[in-house]
């Protein structure tokens, strides 16, 4: 039959196939004065143009301080490094996990905490169990771009005096109740890789309003070298290139734009996948407002009639790609499996039920509508799929 998914020998719903996720990047006319400049100073590293990203991105945030690095993995080790923070630190093992190797390069234990069933950010109300005297702090993640409760986040690391450092990855030109996120807790680490909605090709960057950490952190990207060849601490070398600068300056001009496009291809997946069973959302408080850096879907087995892996194998075959972000959680993986003994139950249920589905500032809305039907043909289908996948 026409309507037949591509897995049962359809014909695939798109010609050409839907990656997760590509660059949104400024035209290249839009560049070619500021590579001649670079080019032609000889400044090609962590020169002018990264002083006027680092200004832009500080007026667009509202904070103090913006300090461009290499990366954001670099940025988080550097914001606690230069903090000397020790110990043990709280974070969620729903997340990347860049998030942890933060802590391990910086010899401190990471202790893992189970997410909110809806939000899939670090349940705060479970924290307080595992603060020890240990702790130091609370590593936090806006979770694909929707912010983490910073006022309940606020309140415990008060009550317990600890320092609260968020890896906002994925939160450029995230909300937090009509706020931009950069400027809650002590630093906030944003990572500026291609499938950043704000991407610099690479790269990281740190906000802050504490100077002093600002100016230990610049140290920090450089070595640890505070000019005099007589280093101040452990630094890296993670320093930005110039292009990178110049490329998110240019994007940033246009960050609002990008925004705006996301919520309108998320506000055509809601519409269009709502009314399936078994297909549920991340929750995002009504006041708030994500990045959309990535849209994930829950997937029941039992109400959709297909696993989660079951519909992304579906998917791959109608020619769209898809991303089980974040599976294996921390815990699980080999490298973090020591240190914890106990299970997260939400952790493991989020993990193995979410799917991200493609999302990208200058995605068409047709691509997001063509999405949907696939879903939906897919669910047409469940009973024949299931047969189809656990017999082969
Ligand atoms: C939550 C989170 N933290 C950190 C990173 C690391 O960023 P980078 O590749 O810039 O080091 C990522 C990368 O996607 C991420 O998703």
């Amino acid at each position: 039959v026409k309507d037949k998914p591509a897995i049962l020998g359809g014909k695939p719903i798109v010609q050409e196939p839907i990656p997760i996720a590509r660059p949104t990047l400024p035209d290249i006319h839009n560049i070619s004065d500021g590579l001649n400049r670079i080019y032609t100073s000889g400044m090609i590293t962590n020169s002018y143009y990264v002083r006027e990203f680092e200004k832009n991105v500080a007026d667009y945030l509202g904070v103090k301080e913006a300090v461009c690095v290499a990366n954001c993995t670099s940025g988080l080790i550097l914001v606690l490094r230069a903090l000397e923070l020790t110990g043990e630190i709280i974070l969620p093992s729903f997340t990347f996990f860049a998030t942890a190797h933060a802590l391990l390069w910086n010899n401190i234990t990471p202790v893992f905490v189970d997410c909110d069933p809806e939000t899939y950010n670090i349940n705060i109300e479970a924290i307080p169990r595992y603060i020890t005297s240990h702790t130091c702090g609370i590593m936090a993640v806006h979770m694909f771009g929707n912010p983490v409760d910073i006022s309940g986040l606020h309140d415990i690391a008060t009550k317990y005096n600890l320092k609260i450092i968020i890896d906002s990855a994925h939160a450029f030109g995230t909300k937090y109740r009509g706020r931009l996120v950069g400027g809650f807790g002590i630093a906030e680490v944003f990572c500026l890789s291609p499938t950043k909605i704000l991407t610099a090709v690479e790269g990281g960057i740190i906000t802050t309003n504490d100077h002093n950490l600002a100016r230990k952190l610049r140290i920090g990207r450089d070595y640890g070298n505070p000019g005099n060849y007589d280093c101040e601490l452990l630094g890296l070398s993670a320093r930005m290139e110039e292009f990178n600068a110049l490329i998110g300056i240019k994007a940033l001009d246009n960050i609002e734009t990008l925004i705006q496009k996301r919520t309108r291809l998320a506000e055509i997946y809601y519409a269009n996948l709502k009314h399936l069973p078994g297909i549920s959302f991340q929750r995002i408080h009504p006041e708030d407002r994500s990045s959309y850096k990535d849209f994930s879907i829950i997937v029941d087995d039992k109400e959709f009639g297909l696993s989660r892996d079951q519909l992304s194998v579906a998917l791959a075959a109608e020619g769209i790609d898809t991303r089980k972000y974040f599976s294996p959680p921390l815990h699980q993986q080999k490298l973090y499996s020591n240190y914890i003994k106990h299970s997260l139950p939400v952790t493991e249920y989020v993990s193995s039920h979410i799917l991200c589905l493609p999302i990208y500032s200058h995605m068409e809305e047709i691509q997001v509508e063509n999405i949907c039907n696939a879903i939906h043909r897919i669910h047409r289908y469940h009973r024949e799929i299931q047969m189809k996948l656990t017999t082969s």
